[in-house]
């Protein structure tokens, strides 16, 4: 067995033994690049903190910290139909929510793909294939009987990216993230843009609410587990959502008419923690996809966590092994030359690869790429994506234990959603595991026993939607505001 330095801990499956010196010298070189131990889990949570007090504070920092205009948490006995609408990265989602007043729910939905080239056209194409995809649901699934009914048909949007928000039923896209790139949108409120395109198509529903996917993942985890206190996706992109009260948030002093003990849900946008680059531990690797990105110096933590870039990384430091003439001799490495050409399922394979000798990894990588990998060199490259695994991992748990520290909440639930967080294999695990680190449980305590605990949440943009877009109408019925003093909205 290889020795593999006092804070690694050996390789889950298949050891490292028969490997070369000099691929054992690049796992080394790679553990140290990739590692993040306890002592940095607590420093980078402790800045994480007061990151977060930036945000809320009139100065503001780089977290943008934004009120999203979601007052309360449910009851359990929200009731009615909404339409919910669900502006992902791959799909969109359309979904008719009926809550049934007993923290229970029907769902009715459809999926609909979105062109990849949507995500750098234009702005109307975008807003027209959505208004596009909600009429056709409609016709599909709702019967629209006459004009009074229509008017009833109200719409939870969620749209996940950093928007201002004076009120519920609007926001204005602070940028694009997730490498989406559509002129036109950034500074603009994506509200007025989506209701002209209904107009336009004559598809008669009203954009009630306007939701990030960790608001509405916090309140529909919060319906069914009201221990539920924050709401996180790991997903393609990253965040996390919990309540402030109106009080705790200064950049709002003078700006509502609201009780300073009102509760406030907050879109934090975390995926922008460290754009200053003072404490994440960055390599080569990450400066680079930030360098190459649509969007470079904004999003720095997600950049290291989310889906959408651990194939990225994983993909450079391959290349740059291989340029240094580590692995790959004589393959033709061409077909990885195209940048976000690996995804993180790929990761997930080769971790969740159950064969001693990675076979699983070794025919992927004939058939994806056409390249011919050694026995040693797979054993790297499982290596390799439980480092980019872990690391995403780990820093992740510095954020949700930064809200909780934040909060003086020493129990909770956090429902998560994400194709990470549900998909990517010991995500869960190494997360929880972080956790315990940075708040120094006790070795001998259960999982099952941790006080914070990260789990699977409920459908956050199709139920969390519906539910916002109900307990928004309620506040307007019983005449509570939704959003700032008029003379700032
Ligand atoms: C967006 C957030 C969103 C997160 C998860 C980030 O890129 O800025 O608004 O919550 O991705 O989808």
């Amino acid at each position: 067995m290889v020795h593999l330095g006092p804070k690694t801990p050996p390789s889950r499956k298949g050891l490292l033994n028969d490997i070369p010196k000099d691929l054992l010298d690049q796992i080394k070189h790679l553990e140290e690049l990739f590692t993040v131990d306890t002592a940095q889990l607590k420093t980078i949570t402790d800045h994480f903190v007061n990151e977060l007090e930036k945000g809320l504070s009139k100065t503001g920092g780089s977290i943008p910290m934004i009120p999203a205009w979601v007052m309360t948490m449910p009851t359990g006995k929200e009731k009615g139909s909404y339409l919910a609408l669900d502006m992902g990265g791959t799909n969109l989602r359309v979904c008719e929510v009926t809550l049934l007043g007993n923290r229970d729910f029907d769902i009715t939905q459809c999926k609909y793909h979105m062109p990849p080239e949507m995500k750098t056209g234009s702005s109307e194409e975008l807003w027209d294939y959505i208004a596009d995809c909600l009429d056709s649901f409609l016709k599909q699934h709702h019967t629209v009987d006459d004009e009074v009914e229509a008017k009833k048909i109200h719409l939870g949007f969620t749209f996940s990216y950093p928007c201002s928000q004076t009120a519920i039923n609007n926001g204005t896209l602070q940028r694009w993230t997730k490498g989406f790139d559509i002129d036109n949108v950034e500074g603009h409120d994506v509200q007025p843009m989506l209701a002209a395109a209904l107009k336009k198509k004559s598809v008669p529903i009203t954009v009630s609410a306007l939701i990030n996917d960790t608001t509405g993942t916090m309140v529909a985890s919060n319906y069914t587990d009201p221990e539920t206190q924050i709401g996180v996706i790991f997903g393609t992109g990253c965040n996390a959502a919990y309540f402030e009260t109106v009080g705790n948030i200064p950049k709002l002093e003078g700006m509502v008419d609201l009780p300073p003990d009102t509760p406030m849900a907050i879109n934090c946008e975390w995926g922008a923690f460290d754009n200053e680059h003072k404490i994440l531990p960055r390599t080569s690797y990450d400066v680079q996809i930030d360098n190459d990105s649509p969007r470079p110096n904004q999003q720095a933590f997600e950049k290291m966590i989310a889906g959408l870039y651990l194939g990225e990384i994983f993909r450079l430091v391959m290349l740059d092994l291989h340029g240094e003439g580590h692995v790959f001799e004589d393959e033709d490495v061409s077909s990885l030359q195209e940048a976000y050409s690996i995804d993180a399922a790929l990761l997930s394979l080769i971790e969740e690869d159950p064969f001693e000798n990675l076979t699983e990894l070794e025919d992927a990588f004939e058939s994806r790429f056409g390249i011919s990998t050694t026995e040693p060199e797979r054993k790297l490259l499982r290596r390799l994506a439980e480092l980019i695994g872990t690391r995403s991992a780990r820093l992740s748990a510095c954020g949700v234990a930064a809200i909780c520290r934040k909060k003086d909440i020493t129990k909770c639930h956090a429902g998560a959603d994400g194709s990470v967080f549900n998909k990517y294999p010991h995500f869960q695990k190494r997360g929880a595991q972080a956790l315990k680190e940075i708040f120094d449980w006790p070795d001998d305590l259960a999982v099952a026993d941790y006080p914070i605990k990260v789990q699977p949440a409920e459908d956050g943009s199709g139920v969390g939607a519906a539910l916002i877009a109900a307990l928004t109408l309620k506040r307007i019925s019983e005449g509570l505001p939704v959003g700032m003093k008029a003379e700032f909205v």
